[in-house]
């Protein structure tokens, strides 16, 4: 790279940071300089923070989550690590939870015209992640939110509550392979990209956004054990062996199993097709719509298949991935 290319390189990283810095509070200024910080991807850096690795607005959002949100009985929290699935268990809870409301085959349905993460918002982007207090009162009930943040993270807001959490979780391999693209997609246009080494560095020593990628997962899979009828831990895997029966799990999980007259008329088929990889892929809203007018929908949508890892692993990179999750994963009973 040349000299020049690096020097405005370094100045729009530093751009990009004071932007961050910008919709900080002050109190969440002085925080920062107390913190371990690392390199960022697509930010010039992210910070440890409560033991995950944040960007500075998200830890202003967790901050704020922490400080307001109190979960009521019938909220319903879908949790994941990025690039596990969420886009699509959001769907599916969507469109289980509202089907007396919206039939899963009207032509109209609001998974139809709109992207899954605007229906179910994220507390640390669409709810906390802005300075100003969001307004959680027109949110229908049950209300149905997604987040990225660990278990512990949200513990002390929702310990009181009934509320029910599913995670997706996805075997690292490809949970790293669809970050990397997603990673590098959404990255300022003028921002190095990462190779996939270096990102593989990073993933590995658990410095990347919402990691490390194990405090993520075992923080949920240890509460689904503990506490079956609060947390229920799906795989992606799994949804894509099987569908239709982890949609009836998932229903049953939050109270509103399908009834045989509803199995009868093909109503999990619907929601199945509803939801489904090519389906959504397709929509107008997904092909050219954006999240909170920043990232293109159509990014969340890329294979969408079990074992694209291995046309972009090498051997080092297998055996360094394998030998983390031995370490991090292992003896948990978790198997991928
Ligand atoms: P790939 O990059 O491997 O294709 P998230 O929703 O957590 O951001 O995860 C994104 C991953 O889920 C991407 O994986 C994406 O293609 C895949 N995905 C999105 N919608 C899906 C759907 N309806 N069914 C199956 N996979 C889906």
């Amino acid at each position: 790279m040349a000299a020049t290319d690096k020097q405005s390189n370094v100045q729009l990283e530093k751009e990009a940071e004071d932007e961050e810095y910008e919709n900080c509070s002050q109190e969440c200024k002085d925080l920062l300089l107390s913190l371990p910080r690392e390199k960022g991807w697509g930010v010039p850096y992210i910070y440890l923070y409560q033991d995950i690795w944040l960007r500075p607005i998200r830890i202003q959002a967790i901050s704020t989550f922490q400080k307001q949100f109190q979960a009521k009985d019938s909220d319903i929290i879908v949790a994941s690590l990025p690039k596990s699935g969420t886009t699509w268990l959001k769907a599916l809870v969507f469109a289980i939870v509202n089907r007396n409301r919206f039939s899963p085959s009207q032509k109209n349905h609001p998974l139809l015209i709109s992207n899954s993460h605007d229906l179910v918002p994220y507390f640390e982007f669409h709810l906390y992640g802005k300075r100003q207090n969001p307004d959680l009162s027109n949110l229908p009930e049950p209300r149905l939110v997604g987040t990225h943040f660990p278990f512990h993270s949200i513990l002390d807001s929702i310990s009181k509550s009934k509320c029910k959490i599913i995670y997706i979780c996805r075997n690292p391999f490809d949970n790293f392979v669809s970050l990397w693209y997603f990673g590098n997609a959404i990255a300022p246009s003028t921002s190095p990209r990462l190779s996939w080494e270096e990102a593989l560095e990073r993933y590995s020593k658990g410095t990347i956004e919402f990691g490390p990628f194990w405090t993520n997962i075992l923080g949920y899979w240890r509460e689904s054990i503990e506490k079956p009828d609060k947390v229920l831990f799906l795989k992606y895997e799994d949804l894509k062996g099987d569908i239709k029966f982890h949609l009836k799990r998932v229903a049953e999980f939050l109270n509103c199993p399908f009834d045989s007259e509803e199995e009868g008329n093909g109503v999990i088929e619907n929601i199945i097709e509803l939801c489904s990889f090519g389906k959504m892929k397709e929509l107008e809203v997904n092909k050219a719509g954006k999240i909170l007018d920043r990232y293109e929908n159509k990014v969340f949508f890329r294979k969408g298949e079990v074992g694209d890892w291995v046309n972009h692993f090498s051997p080092w990179m297998e055996k360094k991935l394998s030998k983390t999750i031995e370490e991090k994963l292992g003896g948990y009973g978790l198997s991928f």
